[in-house]
């Protein structure tokens, strides 16, 4: 029996997929974009294996969203999900992680270790086709794709944070924890048209840190700016070095708002008047939006 040739299917350009915990980023990236977007299904086996279905209309382009804090099983799942949306006819595969785990491990600093830096970009840069992330922590690296497999950016918050702190008014001094936050900080600062510092710090542990500034600009109120807030203690010694110096006034704005248990308590036991964060993982600290500048990035395909 002879088959009659099947008219190709017309694919949608581009579509967003994402995941009930990154809905948020998602549908203001959808926004941004002026395109759809869809929860991927996700069941949960007793076993605890997930098994996921992306709906129809899968696009050429698909996009999946996931922020990946908490990040062992959602890599995981990350995973599957670029594979579900290829085997469902989508020509190109772009992950945007709006935070992406594992970057600061980035060399082997005790003998035994991985560098699971370079472990996560494999997975991922053999999964996905572009790799869109907001301000990957990159230390030994200047650039993403030194070490992802595939086409990948990360975007830098500056605008967005250097916007946050004008709105709040009386010229304070942005500060940064440690010298690898120069440029980020003087980049939010020269966007801002306000001065900077950044101080010198030492990791003693997962809970220790030690801080020293230089002698402080006159000021009366600072900004700490930082990549994350993990166990809070970096913004909690950076605020008690600055109070001893004499800034009346101390707010804090981070980008990634992982907050381990704890970390707030301790953040605002230092002294810290307002913390708030990017929105690249759901937080109440909330208040500055990231999405569009990941819309940029993947009109432009440029990031940092
Ligand atoms: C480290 O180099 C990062 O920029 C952050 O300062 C750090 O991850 C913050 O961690 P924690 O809140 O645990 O001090």
């Amino acid at each position: 029996m002879s088959r009659r040739p099947q008219p190709e299917l017309e694919l949608p350009l581009r579509r967003i997929h994402t995941f009930k915990d990154s809905e948020r980023f998602a549908r203001q990236l959808a926004r941004a974009l002026g395109e759809p977007v869809s929860r991927i299904a996700e069941h949960r086996f007793p076993d605890g294996e997930t098994l996921l279905r992306v709906h129809p209309p899968v696009a050429r382009d698909a996009i999946v969203v996931r922020s990946l804090h908490d990040p062992n099983s959602k890599l995981v799942e990350t995973l599957l999900a670029g594979d579900a949306l290829r085997r469902a006819g989508a020509q190109r595969v772009t992950l945007v992680a709006p935070y992406l785990p594992y970057m600061r491990q980035d060399m082997v600093f005790s003998p035994g270790e991985p560098v699971s830096q370079h472990v996560i970009a494999k997975c991922l840069g053999q999964a996905f086709d572009d790799i869109v992330t907001i301000e990957p922590h990159l230390h030994r690296i200047q650039r993403l794709d030194e070490v992802f497999p595939c086409h990948a950016v990360g975007v830098s918050s500056a605008p967005a944070l250097a916007h946050w702190i004008q709105r709040t008014g009386s010229r304070p001094l942005v500060v940064g924890p440690d010298a690898e936050s120069e440029p980020w900080v003087r980049a939010i600062a020269a966007a801002a048209h306000l001065p900077w510092i950044v101080g010198h710090k030492e990791r003693l542990g997962d809970h220790a840190v030690r801080i020293r500034f230089p002698t402080l600009p006159s000021c009366t109120r600072a900004v700490i700016v930082d990549d994350i807030a993990s166990s809070g203690v970096t913004l909690a010694i950076a605020a008690q070095g600055l109070l001893k110096q004499g800034v009346a006034m101390i707010d804090a704005v981070v980008v990634h708002a992982i907050f381990a248990t704890g970390a707030l308590t301790h953040i605002n036991a230092a002294g810290i008047r307002r913390i708030v964060s990017g929105d690249t993982i759901p937080h109440p600290t909330n208040a500055i939006r990231l999405a569009p500048l990941a819309a940029a990035a993947l009109t432009t395909k440029k990031g940092i």
